[in-house]
């Protein structure tokens, strides 16, 4: 098992208001993606403007800022962070940090799409775990869900990480009358290629077309659900994320929860995300941020920069404050999650 949360003794270690080291950097380098998924995008998004993005020699600085600051776990996310152009020159400036052991993980959170040709380049920019957010294995299903996708590619990205070592978690949003029926198989599926395999549920960020509420699957239930296939045991794994996790006697298997409105797991956030314009979100589910991209442009030196990181982290709340219910038609926060990824 292993443990990030614990920040290594006397590193310059940044703590908020209500004593969590901040040790988990989530970085979403682009807010473009190249799938839509009906519960994270509506069908025409605008996205920000190119000339808005911090250069990847910038996003290495801030995240280097970070690294010294105590991060040690870094996630890029998205969007889909594989489709950024020359993005394997961040991952490859960011090994140095693994590479010195002020980094414990470089990985990434990516919908699988460009695995097949960029796989193989992670390893060697020492990633070795990976998350592939993949919510059906039925073809149409997966049309249908992320609008432009294509399973084929995706299954080919998901071999090709495991052929190049990489190990894979697949993160599935349970979705009423969705994928509710197919949660057991893909649990096989996964336990069968050894991965470990996460469910998410969906939670209000942004405006899409349709409902929320109609489709919120809570976790609870489908936890009740599979005990009747399979015979769940809770487990103290940890990755250093949210997801709570059982395994599954039948596979051998992990199964992870990750239940943001059923049980709230805040107080023991460790993490704080970047977006590709240098904005700081000090919550997922809060609407308050803090610009990194002035400070940083501010000066060369990282002072200036330093003060704005703990400015910011002085101001993370305690918690978010979803609900998902056919009374509240407003998303909890107006961005969608491809700005921060998660
Ligand atoms: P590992 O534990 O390292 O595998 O990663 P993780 O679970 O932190 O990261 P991953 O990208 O797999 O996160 C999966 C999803 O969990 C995200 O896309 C979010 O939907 C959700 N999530 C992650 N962190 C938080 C958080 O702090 N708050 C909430 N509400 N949801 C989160
Ligand atoms: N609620 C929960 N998960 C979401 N994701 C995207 N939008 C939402 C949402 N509104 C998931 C994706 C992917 C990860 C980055 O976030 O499926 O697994
Ligand atoms: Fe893209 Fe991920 Fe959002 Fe789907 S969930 S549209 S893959 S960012």
């Amino acid at each position: 098992m292993t443990e990030f949360s614990l920040p290594r003794k006397g590193s310059d270690v940044i703590v908020d208001p209500f004593g969590r080291a901040v040790t988990y950097l989530r970085v979403s380098v682009t807010d473009r993606c190249d799938f839509r998924c009906t519960y994270c995008m509506g069908e025409n998004m605008t996205f920000l403007p190119k000339a808005d993005l911090l250069s990847l020699e910038e996003l290495d600085r801030l995240c280097s800022a970070f690294v010294r600051r105590g991060v040690r776990k870094l996630r890029i996310t998205g969007g889909e962070p594989l489709v950024r152009r020359d993005i394997m020159t961040l991952f490859r400036s960011l090994s140095r940090h693994l590479e010195a052991g002020a980094l414990d993980e470089l990985t990434v959170t990516t919908n699988g799409s460009q695995l097949a040709r960029l796989a193989h380049e992670l390893y060697d920019c020492g990633v070795r775990r990976i998350n592939v957010s993949l919510d059906t294995l039925d073809a149409e299903k997966f049309r249908a869900i992320t609008r432009w996708g294509s399973l084929d590619k995706v299954l080919a990205g998901i071999d090709a990480a495991q052929a190049a070592g990489l190990k894979v978690k697949i993160n599935a949003v349970a979705l009423k009358g969705f994928n509710e029926d197919e949660l057991a198989a893909m649990i096989r599926w996964a336990h069968g290629r050894d991965m470990d395999i996460t469910f998410i549920e969906v939670m209000p960020l942004g405006e899409i077309e349709g409902q929320r509420a109609d489709q919120y699957l809570p976790l609870s239930e489908v936890r009740t659900r599979l005990a009747q296939e399979f015979t769940l045991e809770d487990i103290p794994y940890r990755t250093g994320g949210p997801a709570r996790y059982v395994s599954a006697k039948e596979t051998g298997g992990r199964i992870g929860f990750i239940t943001p409105l059923t049980h709230n797991f805040c107080e023991s956030c460790n993490r704080v995300r970047l977006t590709c314009t240098g904005t700081l979100f000090m919550c997922l589910g809060q609407e308050d941020a803090a610009d990194l991209r002035k400070p940083l442009r501010a000066s060369e030196s990282d002072e200036v920069l330093m003060q704005a990181i703990d400015e910011a982290i002085s101001r993370k709340p305690r918690g978010h404050d979803f609900v998902i219910d056919r009374r509240t038609r407003q998303p909890a926060v107006g961005r969608h999650m491809s700005v921060t990824g998660g």
